[in-house]
């Protein structure tokens, strides 16, 4: 492998601000887009399509046909989170920079430098496998594109296996298959006390203040001890089965590091009865993102805000309905609020959450591949984050193998996003390896 060449090309996905929230980034999904578009006629596919969005467009693409091969439909995503606060990176975040054996950059690990491994290692294989690709552009803003169209044409997700490296290993050296992924409900719920802004000399004291009514509000949807009191928020979760719960106890997860390395904190916080493993992976939450209204801007300003707004997600577990949760989160900020204070919910990105069975042979192949190429096979294991459509992906009965290749410590959606260039390489090894015992099943067996 020409480790300079890649990494180069690597940079040059990596330097696109394909950010999906923002409207300002819009052509910089087109030009991601149009990357990974290049990228999969370079790799010998030769139907690629844009789908379903001008700015934000699903890349569909089929490698050349190989009769009696099985298919392998490979996910993934080119846009990315916001990179702010821009001041904490060390070098900008679209500016990819080399340090210590890690590749710097938001997209690095989400998903960027996973792509680039999942397609680099078609280059170096030329596998017996028919390849179908769909790499969308809005996975970070609730994958609405790619879901219409596969409500559309469902028939995309057609495929002996599908392939989704959008994780990370449990641990260094500990690769992973994951068994289900957490929901995400998301919304804004907004309080609005007065029809304008107060002078809080003269009303002070008598008037209601938005954001006293917000942060009560807050307050009382989830309590002190980490406990959500919307009304019926737990009635679908089940526990993990005794035996779940004791194979987590095996995995290299230790909750003293976890609060030190990972997430550099004082302490932890939850449910005290469940494990920290339970709590990511098991449990639903809520939790708030940010709370605009008001002056924040320099110096002082007497004020008593009329409206304030927070943005609110609820991540949900298997079993949970993102109906039903929609519809307990509007019937309590309706409870809780006063009567004198309208409080209304907007809901902007959802998705169920997803469970995956890991018995299918196609997940022996991976375990092995890894197994060959890291030392170590893959371990079942659960994810606290979203994929939006990877219930949509299973619909088609193929087995969906949820794995990655970057670490638990590469920063997801955080400052000085990194993938450690080991991951990398190895990455493209494993995936290559994946690619060819595929292939061989298929004459051999
Ligand atoms: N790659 C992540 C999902 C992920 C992260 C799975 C860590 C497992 C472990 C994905 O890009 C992501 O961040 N998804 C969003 C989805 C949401 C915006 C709908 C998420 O989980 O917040
Ligand atoms: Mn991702
Ligand atoms: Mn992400």
């Amino acid at each position: 492998m020409d480790q300079e060449r890649l990494l180069s090309e690597l940079s040059d996905f990596l330097r696109i601000p394909s950010v999906s929230t923002l409207p300002a980034h819009n052509e910089d999904c087109r030009t991601a887009a149009e990357w990974v578009g290049a990228e999969l006629r370079r790799s010998g596919c030769h139907d690629v399509q844009f789908l379903g969005s001008e700015t934000h467009p699903v890349v569909w693409a089929k490698g050349p046909e190989v009769p009696g091969a099985p298919t392998l439909l490979i996910y993934g995503h080119y846009d990315v989170q916001p990179p702010d606060p821009l001041a904490e990176w060390t070098t900008p975040p679209f500016e990819p920079t080399r340090r210590d054996g890690r590749i710097y950059a938001r997209g690095a690990a989400d998903d960027k430098g996973q792509v680039f491994c999942l397609l680099k290692a078609i280059d170096a294989a030329n596998p017996s496998v028919n390849f179908r690709f769909l790499i969308e552009g809005e996975e970070e803003y609730g994958s609405k594109v790619l879901f219409d169209l596969l409500k559309r044409e469902p028939q995309r997700v057609g495929a002996d296996a599908v392939l989704v490296a959008d994780m990370s290993y449990v641990a260094p050296g500990w690769p992973a298959v994951y068994t289900t992924l957490r929901g995400l409900c998301y919304g804004e719920i907004t309080v609005r006390t007065s029809k304008t802004d107060l002078h809080s000399g003269e009303y002070g004291g008598a008037a209601p203040n938005a954001h006293e009514e917000l942060c009560r509000l807050l307050c009382r949807l989830k309590s002190e001890d980490g406990k959500v009191n919307i009304p019926g928020f737990y009635e679908a979760v089940k526990r993990p089965a005794k035996a779940e719960l004791a194979a987590w106890k095996k995995l290299p997860f230790d909750e003293k590091d976890f609060l030190n390395q990972r997430v550099q904190g004082k302490g932890l916080v939850g449910l005290k009865k469940a494990s920290v493993l339970e709590r990511l992976w098991a449990l639903p939450t809520f939790e708030i993102h940010g709370i605009v209204g008001g002056f924040t801007g320099e110096g002082a300003k007497t004020v008593i805000p009329a409206e304030a707004t927070a943005k609110v997600s609820m991540r949900l577990v298997p079993n949970q309905k993102l109906a039903t949760v929609e519809r307990q989160l509007a019937a309590a900020v309706k409870r809780f609020a006063p009567k004198y204070v309208t409080a209304t919910v907007r809901f902007l990105h959802g998705a169920g959450p997803a469970q995956i069975k890991v018995d299918h042979p196609a997940f022996g192949l991976l375990d092995r591949a890894f197994k060959e190429v890291t030392g170590r096979g893959t371990v079942a294991a659960r994810a606290g984050g979203s994929i939006p459509v990877v219930p949509a992906l299973a619909s088609g009965g193929a087995p969906v193998i949820l794995t990655g290749i970057g670490l638990p410590d590469d920063r997801l959606h955080a400052p000085n996003e990194k993938l450690e260039l080991k991951q990398l390489w190895d990455g493209i090894g494993v995936f290559r390896r994946f690619y060819e015992l595929l292939g061989a099943g298929a004459h051999d067996q």
